[in-house]
């Protein structure tokens, strides 16, 4: 299986900031064959740097797009007008959840909207601190991945990419902490239990699990060698490029 190492960039970076960022990152990046390098620009920058991407060496992702492809939704992106210009869709995201008030409906919508466009669902679920320290975790995640799931078929889910992140561990999270590696191994075994739940012991091997939560150059290989994670979903250290090629290297390193 390939590795994942995406950066969202969350609202950052103006429109020729993010083409500056890209243009550096493509000319220090090898051609990768096992390691897919993802970033998550603003929905401003997605035009002009789908014509930029060198998508031999990288992809690019939306933050977010509506369900509904056409109509009366004001302010709304819908991944039909994104089909062709990217290639995956962060859905889910906490910040969309907590911030913009996202349930399992709505995310349950959205992954579905991406598949049928041919755009592949990142797909964020985690529990927040005050879940965890309830012993909800096990509730949220199988919640979470249940409803974000509910439309994606047996053929279709191997075409989903999901994204563990523990809103407690998120860098922007008031005092964050951060995730122990074996506290992310136990979560990615829920989270393969619920999918061969789901979608039976044929699972194995799709569906790849990325971790995030204030995932740098000193801690990437740690979870990289979690059983279970194929990748890394980075936030703020993807805003650095020396520090999200670093990951880059060390994803390469760990795979061979
Ligand atoms: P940080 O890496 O800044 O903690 O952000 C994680 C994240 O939310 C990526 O989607």
């Amino acid at each position: 299986m390939k590795s994942y190492i995406v950066g969202n960039w969350k609202l950052n970076f103006t429109v020729g900031e993010a083409s500056i960022y890209l243009h550096k990152l493509q000319k220090k990046l090898p051609n990768y064959r096992d390691i897919e390098v993802v970033v998550a620009p603003s929905t401003m920058a997605l035009q002009s740097l789908s014509l930029q991407v060198d998508r031999h060496k990288m992809k690019l992702a939306a933050q977010n797009a509506f369900y509904r492809d056409f109509g009366a939704f004001t302010g709304e992106v819908s991944f039909a007008q994104l089909r062709g210009v990217v290639d995956y869709c962060i859905i889910g995201h906490s910040e969309r959840r907590h911030i913009f008030g996202e349930d399992d409906k709505m995310v349950q919508k959205k992954v579905a909207a991406a598949v049928r466009n041919k755009i592949t669902p990142i797909l964020c679920i985690g529990e927040t601190e005050s879940e965890r320290a309830f012993g909800e975790t096990a509730d949220v995640i199988r919640d979470q991945l249940m409803g974000g799931l509910a439309d994606v078929s047996d053929e279709d889910i191997d075409k989903v990419i999901i994204a563990y992140e523990p809103v407690w561990a998120i860098s922007s999270t008031k005092a964050a902490k951060l995730a122990t590696p074996d506290e992310v191994g136990e979560v990615v075994k829920l989270i393969q239990k619920t999918l061969k739940e789901i979608y039976g012991a044929k699972i194995e091997d799709k569906a790849p699990i990325l971790f995030g939560g204030s995932v740098n150059p000193s801690n990437a290989g740690a979870y990289l060698t979690v059983p279970g994670i194929s990748g890394l979903l980075v936030g703020g250290a993807s805003l650095i490029l020396s520090e999200f090629t670093d990951i880059i290297e060390i994803a390469k390193r760990v795979k061979s």
